[in-house]
């Protein structure tokens, strides 16, 4: 928290946004502490509250309290810094008495150098004050922050000291829980398993962000060996895998931001994605970016601001956003049916890509490249944009050789190189499709799929590129020159290996 800078620079309005109020009040008064201000709070329960003397001044009312703030900010001394807790709540129907009021009382603290700091888990000002309070990102616990929540808990339990493995993985498995949510993790773990379990943590951290529906964390074992094709894509990741550890941080690397895969359906992008975590090391968090568009005014600011302090808080780790298109699609009309919001949203977004410090690493994959609006693809958003076309025969035997072995067959009992001939045109969701379909067939006689239940089962599907011909075309061609092959450089433009099998046909 900046907290800090900001009343040291005189900023006399101040607000901070966070469901953690006791963690930030904690902090708030620390840096009052640390800056020699007199701290004081009103709530509407409470009255105003001179924290450092515990005085209190009965006053529900929070015209009454500003008449007190007056009298206290008519004196510069001593520097005065005024916790207002839920005045959001007043707000909600617009009261000109109490908006004038806050107007004045920020002019009063701005000559004699006191601050007000607005705390609430939102913020939705009327425009008349809405520039005057500058927002402070109060972001989630870091570990040493969590580290004494848990030694709260491990005291109280009567725990003996942990180990400083299991302590250190125990933290690391909490990062991205607020405080409570820590709390409350840590309790239900001593209650299971009589001690603090990092398994019971991370099983418990995922069950949060689950219930908090905007971000989840994918348990994926996919590995880029299970990615047939893509030398190109599987590459570059390769080359990264280290950016993330310890020593690269030493070196001075600077860590990836993020990488976007677009292309035709089917064809392993979303696999990628998911092996990317595995290739990197990396915890794997996924975003439903239709859920960070809430229905509230406000709500999906919001939304965007907790998806971005919890992959911060769980960084490093890779934040996958599947059909990041979908999300977005709004904000080509900016101002258009949605008032803005995802324009907005998406501008926030975007400046976050920009300027993130920290290590999140962003898979964004697209099929329609036509609903992403054109700052999305500028150059320093992400370090390399890929594109993944059909595959061609020599990837397509790849592929059937990681479907035959994932369905739990013998790649050798398989022409894998005439199989990968035939299947012109079929993408590795299909050919997956296909090999399932041949083994429904081998399974009602009673015996092994063959090569040939495989031939049958695709005369009997029509693959997709067949039906999206124009689709497929107009996406190559916005792929050239703008987006690397995933296959590699050699296979850019139109597809010539199938046209010469077709040749050859
Ligand atoms: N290159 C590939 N190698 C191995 N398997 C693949 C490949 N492409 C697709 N598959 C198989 O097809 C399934 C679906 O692929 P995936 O979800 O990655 O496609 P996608 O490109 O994300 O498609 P969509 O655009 O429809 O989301 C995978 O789970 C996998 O079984
Ligand atoms: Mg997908």
């Amino acid at each position: 928290m900046n907290l800090i800078t900001y009343l040291q620079a005189g900023y006399p309005g101040l607000a901070v946004i966070t469901t953690e109020e006791a963690r930030a009040e904690t902090e708030i008064g620390t840096v009052c502490t640390a800056l020699n201000r007199q701290l004081h709070a009103w709530s509407s329960t409470e009255g105003l509250v001179d924290l450092s003397e515990g005085r209190i001044t009965q006053c529900a009312d929070p015209l009454d309290a500003f008449q007190l703030l007056e009298e206290l900010f008519a004196k510069r001394e001593p520097q005065t810094v005024v916790l207002l807790r839920d005045l959001q709540l007043h707000m909600d129907q617009t009261d000109p008495m109490l908006i004038r009021r806050i107007k004045d009382i920020l002019r009063i603290a701005k000559t004699s150098g006191h601050a007000l700091i607005l705390l609430g888990c939102r913020l939705n000002l009327p425009a008349e004050i809405d520039h005057e309070i500058t927002r402070i990102e109060f972001g989630l616990p870091d570990a040493s922050a969590l580290s004494a929540v848990m030694d709260g808990i491990i005291a109280s339990a009567g725990l003996p000291e942990l180990e400083p493995a299991v302590r250190e993985s125990a933290l690391a498995n909490s990062l991205g829980l607020t405080t409570t949510e820590a709390e409350n993790v840590y309790a239900l773990s001593v209650v299971e398993a009589k001690a603090i379990d990092p398994a019971i943590i991370a099983r418990e951290k995922a069950n949060a962000l689950k219930r908090n529906g905007l971000v989840e964390i994918v348990q994926s074992n996919t590995r880029l060996e299970d990615v047939g094709g893509l030398e190109n894509l599987k590459q570059w990741l390769v080359r990264r895998a280290g950016a993330f550890g310890q020593a690269a941080k030493v070196y001075g690397l600077p860590a990836p931001k993020g990488l976007l895969i677009v292309g035709i359906p089917g064809t392993g992008k979303s696999l990628t994605a998911k092996a990317t975590a595995s290739a990197f090391g990396l915890p794997l968090l996924r975003l439903d970016m239709g859920r960070v568009f809430g229905g509230i005014v406000g709500q999906s600011e919001a939304n965007l601001r907790a998806v971005i302090q919890t992959a911060e808080a769980i960084a490093p780790c890779v934040l996958w956003i599947d059909e990041i298109e979908k999300g977005f699609s709004g904000s080509k009309s900016s101002g258009g049916s949605d008032g803005g919001t995802s324009s907005r949203v998406f501008g926030s977004f975007l400046s976050w890509m920009q300027e993130k410090e920290k290590p999140v690493f962003v898979v964004a994959t697209a099929n329609d490249v036509s609903q992403l609006p054109p700052e999305f693809l500028r150059k320093g958003r992400f370090d390399e944009m890929f594109f993944v076309d059909l595959p061609d025969a020599a990837e397509r035997s790849q592929i059937w050789e990681i479907v035959i072995a994932r369905h739990g067959r013998l790649t050798t009992d398989f022409d894998t190189t005439a199989l990968g001939k035939s299947a012109e045109q079929f993408t590795g969701a299909e050919i997956d499709a296909v090999f399932v379909d041949a083994l429904y067939d081998a399974f009602l006689e009673n015996r092994e799929p063959t090569d040939l239940d495989m031939v049958n089962a695709m005369t009997r599907m029509v693959p997709l590129a067949n039906l999206m011909d124009g689709q497929i075309a107009a996406l190559r061609n916005w792929a050239k020159g703008r987006a690397r092959s995933a296959a590699g450089e050699k296979r850019t433009g139109p597809a010539r290996n199938s046209r010469r099998i077709a040749g050859m046909n």
